[in-house]
């Protein structure tokens, strides 16, 4: 798969590694995040990343801040994204499933490097359910988009 990941400043080390390991298990990987630990603002990084994967330039999306909120909040103020923020690996195989999310988040103040491979493996290896009331739902989350 081709993967866009993007960090801020409270976690180029876990972008790095995750980069490694997504490398490892055979996907693409492009980096918009920051590789230092030199304060940057959040939601520019939420929002290019949002913004690319909503123009379909990757199959997915993955951002990393230190909580994972800031940054995906962010990323679903551009049509067309579904960024959820995961913790542990139930919530990160159920938002592919039923929300078919297309970027996921966590936070590097939250989870530790081995939580992190673990949501993004099963994040990525989970399928969506498809049609009937899941994609209703989702259908009816970008209704929400167009009465702004
Ligand atoms: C940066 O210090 C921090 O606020 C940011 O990484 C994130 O946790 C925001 O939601």
């Amino acid at each position: 798969m081709k993967i866009i990941i993007g960090n801020d400043h409270a976690s180029p080390e876990m972008k790095k590694q995750l980069v490694r390991y997504l490398e490892e298990l055979g996907h693409e990987v492009v980096n918009f995040g920051v590789d230092t630990d030199e304060s940057c603002n959040y939601p520019e990084i939420g929002e290019k990343v949002g913004r690319a994967v909503a123009a379909g330039q990757a199959d997915c999306g993955i951002l990393i801040c230190g909580t994972g909120v800031g940054i995906s909040i962010a990323a679903n103020k551009v049509k067309g994204v579904r960024a959820a923020v995961c913790s542990e690996t139930t919530t990160a195989r159920l938002v592919k499933q039923h929300n078919n999310a297309n970027i996921i988040a966590f936070g590097s103040r939250v989870v530790g490097l081995e939580t992190a491979k673990d949501i993004v493996k099963t994040y990525l290896e989970a399928e969506f359910e498809g049609g009937g009331r899941h994609q209703l739902r989702i259908d009816m989350l970008h209704e929400i988009e167009n009465r702004d």
